[in-house]
């Protein structure tokens, strides 16, 4: 067990100099917390494994400052990946390209590639720009576990694991990164879907003349770490397309349950049994940014079993869905 820091905004000399002897600080961004260590040290990108959990084959996010940084990351870069950046960036996009040499392969699970963000929360900005170097950062959970979205639920996943958390406002999206490849116009393909949608993407690459398509879980040369297990509560989480609240009494008024549904919830007036925790979001954004907390909320207050709203799977709706189906997804048969 080593001590975990808390580190403000006045501290990030020291966090950066915890970084320089290879040791992890987590970090806010603007969609979950993640895990950073020097992208170019084999031995901080060991320790990244270590603390997680995570299988050595699922490789790390490089995050930069900006993008005048891009070549510490990446080489060989089409000009389409600059005006991707230059459009969303810094935000939640993060682009797979040719990896540069100096980046540890531990960082990129030996891949000849490496996932590049610029994140924009105003906490990971800082602490990018005073570090002389990329950090390799994934999610700050353990592996398998729903994505932390503040400092707190960093701090209950990896005290005593890490050295050090930079505090910072929660994430304000809540579900990762858009990751995409784009290796030159022609092969723009959506690995994963994420806080930037994909209708959003299509817009702005059908004005250039170019098109995205989309290899995410079910397909081949999908970002590796999607064939992992990913975003599971203690408890079954089971989704539905309507919440039918004297259904779930009748079937579960023994149990401790959880629901996770969007504004209307028909038949709330209806008493549900004592303990049961339900949780009604105004929209979809809302329901993406509380999505992480609520799953690890639940657990705390007990929940033996919970049911989730299938949003649809338009803007937004499509990642948080992805999100939903793996934390839903048989512990047994991930
Ligand atoms: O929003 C986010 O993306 C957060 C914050 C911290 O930036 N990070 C995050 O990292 O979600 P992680 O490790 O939980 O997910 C990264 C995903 C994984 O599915 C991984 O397999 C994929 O990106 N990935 C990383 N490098 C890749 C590569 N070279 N080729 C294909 N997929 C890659
Ligand atoms: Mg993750």
């Amino acid at each position: 067990m080593i001590k975990t820091q808390i580190f403000h905004r006045k501290d990030i000399p020291n966090a950066v100099k915890m970084l320089q002897e290879d040791q992890l600080v987590a970090f806010p961004t603007e969609t979950v917390f993640g895990l950073g260590g020097n992208a170019f040290s084999n031995k901080a990108c060991r320790a990244i494994y270590e603390a997680k959990g995570r299988p050595q084959d699922n490789p790390f996010i490089i995050h930069i400052a900006s993008l005048d940084r891009l070549h510490e990351a990446a080489m060989n870069i089409p000009d389409i990946a600059y005006d991707l950046f230059n459009e969303f960036s810094p935000g939640p996009l993060t682009i797979i390209l040719p990896k540069a040499l100096s980046i540890s392969p531990v960082a990129t699970a030996n891949l000849p590639t490496a996932a590049v963000r610029i994140p924009g929360h105003p906490a990971a900005q800082a602490l990018l720009q005073a570090c002389p170097f990329p950090l390799a950062a994934p999610s700050a959970n353990r592996s398998g576990r729903p994505s932390p979205t503040n400092a707190g639920m960093v701090m209950q996943e990896l005290q005593g694991i890490i050295a050090g958390i930079l505090d910072g406002d929660a994430s304000i999206h809540g579900v990762e990164s858009t990751v995409i490849s784009c290796m030159d116009e022609e092969n723009i393909a959506l690995l994963r879907a994420g806080a930037i949608s994909l209708e959003i993407l299509q817009d702005f690459l059908s004005d250039k003349g170019l098109s995205i398509q989309i290899q995410t879980s079910s397909k081949e040369l999908a970002s590796p770490g999607t064939r992992h297990p990913h975003y599971q509560p203690a408890y079954p989480l089971r989704l539905v397309h309507q919440i039918d609240l004297p259904w779930l009494i009748h079937h579960h008024g023994h149990e401790k349950l959880g629901i996770l549904c969007l504004f209307p919830l028909q038949d709330h007036d209806l008493n549900p049994p004592e303990g049961w925790q339900i949780k009604i979001f105004r929209n979809i954004e809302d329901f993406a940014r509380q999505l992480y907390h609520a799953l690890v909320e639940f657990e705390e207050q007990g929940v033996q079993i919970a049911y989730a709203q299938f949003p649809s799977r338009s803007g937004l709706g499509l990642a948080l869905c992805d999100r939903l189906q793996r934390a839903a997804a048989q512990k047994s048969n991930p």
